[in-house]
């Protein structure tokens, strides 16, 4: 092991008056992010990412010392479809989804809002005297003072990265990878783009859907901002794509391969190609990844999601959109037998000519995700 005499992160935050300039916190959330992503890229979930007890420490007094994230003590691994349920962590640093027993890698990245929160405005996002009150916090109530003076001289990307990572619904959090691709920090020297799982999960939902599920999420992918495809874009080409610009199963096996660990190569890698197993003998061009490895639920945390749904809805109306029958749309969206389909589903369906409405264009859009994406294939 390295010996590490340069001292933990909180003193200095404590040394430099209790927060950081936008730069200096920059430079700290790279390297937290950095190692973050790749170790939930291996399957590891750290559970304990805070500023104190030893968890970051400098290798020099330097000031431009690098900082090491260590103590593993209460990290495991978790699988792409599994969910941990043991309460682990330190109060002021959990997740809201760590307090409801069923969480994965997402509740690193809420920590890691914390520490933002905290490195930007020198204040807890979430407080209360007791361990019980500061867990009722970190449940219901939004990051305090986040209107106030602190924070009213901080840019709007870093506050909008923060609110991205305090994000209370784990599907709508940024993942680590997707942070170090924030308008904040993407231009930050520093930063190492890995392939992130998510967008592999995301895929294999996509190739399962039934036809009129995939017009749908292309007709979202069309009304994406260049901005929102900056992350898609950086994923497709770590996938290294062919000559003729599209990806196959293969090359997931190769971006899987390339910053794999040993214990990674060896059951990680094969059981994630298994799963993927449906893109076998299939090409994926750049247009077609953007719909199938776009999170729904993460565009909907938006301000402008109701205008990206609008638009896509037009799109998909002109081009997609087709009558429906209620068994068909029960069966896509995994309604079992016990649920009234007939009720449910009435206004999904245009009552004019039978089309999709644009109720039921959000519902499809959703698919079974909420249900399958939890279930091992
Ligand atoms: C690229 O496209 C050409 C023409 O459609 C085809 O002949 C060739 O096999 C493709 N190459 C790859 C690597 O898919
Ligand atoms: C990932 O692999 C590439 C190619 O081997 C290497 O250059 C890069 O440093 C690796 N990234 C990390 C974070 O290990």
């Amino acid at each position: 092991m390295e010996l590490c005499i340069g001292g933990e992160l909180l003193d200095r935050i404590l040394a430099r008056g209790g927060k950081y300039p936008e730069d200096d916190a920059k430079a700290v959330m790279v390297q937290i992010l950095n190692v973050v992503s790749f170790c939930h890229l291996q399957g590891v979930v750290h559970r304990d990412l805070k500023p104190g007890c030893n968890n970051f420490l400098y290798t020099s007094k330097d000031e431009t010392s690098e900082l090491k994230v260590i103590d593993f003590g209460l990290s495991d691994y978790v699988r792409p479809d599994e969910r941990l349920n043991d309460i682990v962590g330190s109060a002021y640093y959990v997740a809201p989804e760590v307090l409801h027993r069923s969480y994965s890698t997402e509740a690193d990245v809420w920590s890691i809002g914390v520490i933002a929160y905290i490195l930007l405005c020198g204040s807890r996002p979430f407080w209360a005297r007791t361990e019980s009150g500061i867990f009722r916090s970190v449940l219901k109530a939004e990051p305090k003072n986040f209107d106030e003076a602190s924070w009213a001289t901080i840019s709007p990307e870093a506050k909008d990265f923060v609110k991205r990572l305090l994000n209370k619904d784990p599907r709508r959090r940024m993942t680590a990878a997707q942070a170090l691709s924030h308008p904040w920090l993407r231009n930050y020297n520093d930063v190492k783009l890995l392939l992130d799982i998510p967008v592999l999960k995301l895929m294999r939902a996509y190739v399962r859907s039934s036809s009129l599920r995939k017009a749908a999420l292309r007709a979202l992918a069309k009304t994406l901002t260049a901005d929102e495809v900056f992350y898609l874009k950086e994923q497709f080409t770590i996938l290294q794509p062919n000559k003729n610009g599209s990806i196959t199963l293969e090359h997931i096996r190769m971006a899987l391969m390339k910053n794999a660990t040993d214990a990674m190569r060896d059951s990680r890698v094969p059981d994630i190609l298994a799963s993927l197993n449906t893109l076998q003998h299939r090409k994926m061009e750049f247009e077609e990844f953007c719909a199938a490895a776009l999170s729904v639920h993460q565009l909907e945390a938006l301000d402008r999601w109701e205008q990206h749904a609008r638009s896509a809805y037009e799109i998909f109306d002109q081009d997609g959109n087709r009558a429906i029958v209620i068994q068909e749309l029960a069966s896509e969206l995994a309604l079992g037998p016990s649920i009234p389909v007939h009720a449910v589903l009435n206004d999904w369906i245009r009552h004019g000519d039978g089309k999709l409405s644009f109720r039921g264009f959000i519902k499809l859009l959703h698919g079974m995700s909420s249900r399958g994406m939890t279930k091992a294939p």
